[in-house]
């Protein structure tokens, strides 16, 4: 069976895969004060991951995102590039990462065969960096990305989260950043999970805003790939770079979804918003298991709901983004 389509004619080419719910940041939009990770969580080894994948590959998916939490905490994030890349139909292999080992590791992720990857920068200014994420690991961050730039990726991306007060006047700063480099920048709208409900009334900032902005300025739509992400993408002539904007509080932003996620105890999740996940974990410890994987991701994916619970005031069921893998 190829192509996976639900009740909404909506394709499935894209997996999101979360590697780990650990992260060494505490992004002040994601992770909630005093959070621990669990004492001794049972993440998905590479076996698991190995099954997972062949079974996502046999219903058409030829792109995965690797996530977290923050996926280079895993030791064998290199050999999990490799082994996934490995796996007939993988065709595009993404990292997520807040990218502060970036200096030390991206060289041999990419020669284990990652194609793309996405970094979170939130500010160009080291200390106010610091304030958003806690950590003081704006050098290694912006050196990372500028070593990733020569190693031939098909994209590099950067996420910025949009938040009032404290990020929301940097655009000239992002226009001199992007004017000689190959890569873009994405704004992303705060979304509101159950765990950060004030720290949203106090910094939400709506991404069309910037969005009409950039249109005043010049800034071109351009055209959606099939298997992009939920960013509309806009090109200048005076710009190397390019700008994105995800806005999940938009119309019909879920009508273009085209990716399902599964979290790193192994839970397939329809939605970033609104279900509580599916256990695939009992069916990735055997291979004859395979057929039935397949099968009960296909009759899972006819139970996903056309949008998000975000206008509906579902997110006080949702837990921070990163143990969901954003
Ligand atoms: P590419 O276009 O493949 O680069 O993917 P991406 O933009 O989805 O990847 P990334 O992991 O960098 O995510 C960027 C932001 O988009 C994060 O804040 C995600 O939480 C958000 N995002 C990605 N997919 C969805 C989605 O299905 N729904 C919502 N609401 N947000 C999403
Ligand atoms: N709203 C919007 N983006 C978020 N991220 C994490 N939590 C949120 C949130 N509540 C972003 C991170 C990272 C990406 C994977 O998800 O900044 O760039
Ligand atoms: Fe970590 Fe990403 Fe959450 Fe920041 S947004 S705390 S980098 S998981």
């Amino acid at each position: 069976m190829k192509n996976l389509v639900d009740r909404h004619g909506r394709t499935f080419p894209y997996l999101r895969l979360s590697l780990t719910e650990a992260c060494n940041y505490r992004c002040s939009y994601c992770l909630p004060d005093g959070y621990q990770a669990d004492g001794r969580p049972q993440f998905l080894v590479m076996d698991e991951i190995v099954r997972l994948v062949r079974a996502f590959a046999a219903l058409g998916m030829s792109k995965i995102r690797l996530t977290g939490g923050e996926p280079s905490l895993r030791k064998d994030l290199p050999e999990i590039i490799a082994a996934v890349a490995a796996i007939p139909g993988v065709a595009r292999i993404a990292l997520t990462t807040n990218g502060c080992l970036l200096p030390r590791h991206v060289g041999v992720w990419r020669a284990a065969g990652l194609t793309a990857l996405n970094v979170s920068l939130d500010s160009l200014d080291p200390e106010r960096f610091q304030r958003i994420t806690g950590h003081d690991r704006f050098a290694e961050v912006t050196e990372g990305v500028d070593q990733a730039l020569g190693l031939g990726f098909e994209s590099v991306k950067l996420n910025a989260v949009l938040l009032r007060g404290l990020n929301d006047d940097e655009m000239p700063a992002w226009l001199e950043y992007l004017r000689d480099r190959d890569l873009a920048i994405r704004f992303i709208e705060l979304m509101r999970t159950g765990e950060n409900r004030e720290y949203f009334e106090r910094h939400h900032y709506r991404a069309d805003e910037v969005e009409d902005r950039l249109i005043e300025g010049g800034w071109q739509l351009r055209p959606r790939a099939a298997d992009a992400g939920p960013a509309r993408e806009y090109a200048h002539p005076d710009y190397r770079g390019r700008i994105g904007i995800i806005a999940p509080y938009s119309k019909d932003f879920c009508a273009g979804c085209n990716r399902l996620r599964v979290t790193a105890r192994g839970d397939l999740r329809l939605c970033l918003f609104g279900d509580f996940g599916i256990a695939l974990r009992p069916l990735l410890q055997d291979d004859g298991d395979h057929d039935a994987l397949v099968a009960r991701i296909a009759t899972q994916l006819g139970l996903k709901a056309a949008g998000h619970g975000l206008h509906e005031g579902l997110t006080g069921l949702t837990p921070h983004l990163a143990s969901i893998g954003g």
